[in-house]
């Protein structure tokens, strides 16, 4: 299927849930506001692939992400790594709650698909 649809009503804050999208694991994750503060406060100049937070999201309670690292293609571990976001246990490398490279080898931010809302459903594709 090209597109998946997802009900967010379902996905409680503070959890992360994993899909599948065109082979690939989805990762969808309901942040706190915590979170969410936390992650627009790193200045850019810190990070390896620049991209604010508000780049990467279109609704900050909601972080959509390809769960696959930028590194070489292992699946990152959500809640976990050293910036409160995703670890790949591959090689080391720590993604924050906005799925931003922080520390290891991977190159890249993980990748955001595309998405959209309608009311309470998330459309990714
Ligand atoms: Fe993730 Fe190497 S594949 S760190």
């Amino acid at each position: 299927l090209a597109k998946i649809e997802i009900n967010m009503s379902e996905i409680p804050e503070g959890k992360s849930v994993i899909f599948k999208w065109r082979g690939k694991p989805l990762f969808i994750r309901h942040r706190t506001s915590d979170e969410i503060e936390k992650e627009r406060a790193v200045p850019l100049e810190t990070l390896r692939d620049p991209q604010t937070d508000e780049q990467r999201t279109q609704d900050p309670k909601w972080l959509v992400i390809i769960g696959v690292c930028t590194h070489l293609g292992c699946v990152p571990l959500a809640n976990s790594g050293d910036f409160g976001g995703y670890y790949c246990p591959c090689h080391g490398s720590h993604y924050d709650a906005s799925g931003r490279i922080r520390k290891g080898p991977a190159p890249l931010n993980l990748e955001v698909p595309p998405y959209s809302f309608n009311d309470n459903l998330l459309i990714v594709g």
